[in-house]
C-alpha cells in the first residue's frame, strides 16, 4: 500500500498562505509523487485557493475537515459533502478529536458524517483515539474498539474503498508527545484485526490506517516503518511547505 500523507491545518491558512504554501510545496514534493499520496485539508475558505494553486494536480488530493449528514437544509452554520464535492473535493476528515471534545461529537454523528461522504463520492478520513486520561487508565483498547465499531456503524464492506481510519493519541496532538512507533503500532495491529471481524481479510488488508499526533519530519520514518502504520495524518508540521514536504519524503 502506498503510505498516504494528509495535511490537517485546522483552523489556520488563510487563502493566499494556502496559495503561497501550495506553490512551494509541489516544487518541493513533485519527484516524489509517484511514491506517495498527499493531501490537504484545508479550511473551508481556503480550499478554492488549495484547487486553484494545486493545478489539478494528481496524487495530492483536495479535502475538507468535517461535513454535515445532510445534503442541505436548515442547519446554520454546517456544509455538506454534497457542497464539498462540488467545490472538488476528494476527501473529508471526519470525528476528529478536537471535533468531538470541544463540539459535542459522538460516534453516531461521526458515522452519519461518514455515511453521508461516501454516498457523495468522497473518501471518509475517520478519526479516533483515546484521552490523556483514558490511557493512563489502561483503557485505550477499550475506547478504540469501541470508537472504531461505533464510527464505522452502517459503513458497508462496499463502502470501505472509500475509508481511511486515522488512529490519533489525544494526548498526543500539538503537545509534542508523539506515541513511540510501538505503542502507535500495538494500536494499528488492534484496528486491523477488529477491521478483520467486521469486514473480513481482504477489506481490512487495503483499508489505510494513517497515524496522527506530534508527527515530525524526524520522527515519521520509524512510524511508517512499523507494520499496520499507512502513513501519516499531520497538524502542526503541515503548515510549513518544507517541514510537510521533508515528512512526506522521510515517510514514503
Ligand atoms: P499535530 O500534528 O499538530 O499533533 O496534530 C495532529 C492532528 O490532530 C492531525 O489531525
Amino acid at each position: 500500500m502506498k503510505p498516504i500523507f494528509l495535511a490537517n491545518w485546522k483552523m489556520n491558512m488563510l487563502p493566499a498562505e494556502a496559495e503561497t504554501f501550495c506553490k512551494s510545496f509541489l516544487g518541493l514534493v513533485q519527484a516524489d509523487a509517484s511514491y506517495t499520496d498527499i493531501g490537504i485539508a484545508a479550511p473551508y475558505t481556503s480550499i478554492a485557493a488549495v484547487k486553484a494553486a494545486l493545478g489539478g494536480k494528481k496524487g495530492i488530493w483536495l479535502g475538507a475537515q468535517n461535513c454535515h449528514w445532510a445534503d442541505n437544509g436548515a442547519f446554520t452554520g454546517e456544509i455538506s459533502a454534497k457542497m464539498l464535492k462540488d467545490m472538488g473535493c476528494d476527501f473529508v476528515i471526519v470525528g476528529h478529536s478536537e471535533r468531538r471534545q470541544y463540539f459535542g461529537e459522538t460516534n453516531d454523528t461521526v458515522s452519519k458524517r461518514a455515511l453521508k461522504t461516501i454516498e457523495n463520492g468522497l473518501r471518509a478520513v475517520v478519526c479516533i483515539g483515546e484521552t490523556e486520561a483514558q490511557y493512563k487508565a489502561g483503557i485505550t483498547n477499550q475506547v478504540v474498539l469501541e470508537q472504531l465499531k461505533g464510527s464505522l456503524a452502517g459503513i458497508s464492506a462496499d463502502m470501505t474503498k472509500d475509508v481511511l481510519l486515522a488512529y490519533e493519541p489525544v494526548w498526543a496532538i500539538g503537545t509534542g508527545l508523539t506515541a513511540t512507533p510501538e505503542i502507535a503500532a500495538s494500536v494499528h495491529a488492534l484496528i486491523r484485526s477488529e477491521l478483520i471481524n467486521m469486514y473480513g481479510n481482504v477489506v481490512a488488508d487495503h483499508l489505510p490506517i494513517l497515524y496522527g499526533g506530534s508527527t515530525k519530519p524526524d520522527n515519521i520514518a520509524g512510524l511508517c516503518a512499523m507494520p499496520n502504520i499507512n502513513g501519516g495524518l499531520v497538524g502542526g508540521a503541515s503548515l510549513q511547505a518544507d517541514s510537510f514536504a521533508k515528512l512526506v519524503i522521510n515517510g514514503r
